[in-house]
């Protein structure tokens, strides 16, 4: 595969979306730091040099721009197959795209993508593991972690690094034969979300209730107090 190593860049998303036309669908492109590591919601992604996985892994399926959330789950997916794989600990999916583990946050993904009305153009899914950082700045110690830090061991970056792209190819190949709906099962049983009371943000709106299914599409669906289900597509979700 077309892999491309950095000792530092601003974003390995900033890159990815540079070079998205230029390199093969499948590019991945990882960093041993970022200087301006980007978020969802316009936050940034902390991380410490060389003790984290920061990659961005340019795809280019033939999809509409509506399937990416379901794109997000699968990469998601794949985070908790590896970690499990090189760590023997399960981790879950924080609906759409965290990955928790003892109840605080270990990865992140940030999906960018570039689109027409009905088809995209490339989708850049980055994904940042804090695998053996050991401090974190004080307004992030109560809800993030790093593998190190839960499993009390350091971590081999190179294996997990492996293991994620191995099964990002064998998921993401699942998913354009078969569908989302092919891996949906899997998704629903490491989420953490589903069966819930939770609190989403959504654009400016706040939606209490609970999280009863992904749907075919990946979004999440909830079922409020006064019994109207609704799916959303994105949000920031709180599990109460
Ligand atoms: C989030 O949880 O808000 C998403 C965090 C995504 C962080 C990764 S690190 C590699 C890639 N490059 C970035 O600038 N962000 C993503």
């Amino acid at each position: 595969r077309n892999y491309i190593h950095k000792e530092s860049l601003s974003s390995t998303n900033d890159m990815a979306k540079e070079l998205a036309y230029k390199v093969p669908d499948g590019t991945v492109i990882v960093a041993e730091e970022q200087t301006k590591g980007r978020g969802r919601m316009g936050r940034s992604w902390f991380s410490e040099k060389s003790s984290c996985i920061l990659t961005s892994v340019i795809l280019k399926p033939q999809i509409r721009p509506e399937k990416t959330v379901a794109l997000t789950q699968v990469a998601a997916l794949t985070v908790v197959k590896a970690i499990e794989e090189v760590c023997s600990v399960k981790t879950k999916i924080k609906w759409p795209n965290d990955i928790i583990l003892n109840s605080k946050k270990v990865c992140g993904i940030l999906t960018e993508m570039s689109s027409e009305i009905d088809v995209v153009n490339y989708i850049v899914i980055g994904i940042g593991i804090n695998v053996n950082c050991t401090e974190f700045p004080d307004d992030l110690k109560e809800k993030a972690t790093s593998l190190q830090l839960e499993l009390e061991k350091p971590v081999d970056r190179k294996k997990l690094l492996a293991s994620l792209l191995n099964n990002l190819e064998i998921y993401y190949k699942e998913y354009e034969e078969k569908g989302f709906e092919s891996l949906r099962p899997l998704i629903l049983e490491n989420s953490i979300t589903i069966g819930k009371e939770v609190r989403v943000i959504y654009t400016d709106r706040e939606i209490r209730g609970q999280a009863i299914a992904i749907d075919k599409e990946g979004k999440l669906v909830i079922k409020t107090e006064k019994g109207e289900e609704i799916a959303l597509l994105s949000g920031e979700v709180s599990v109460r």
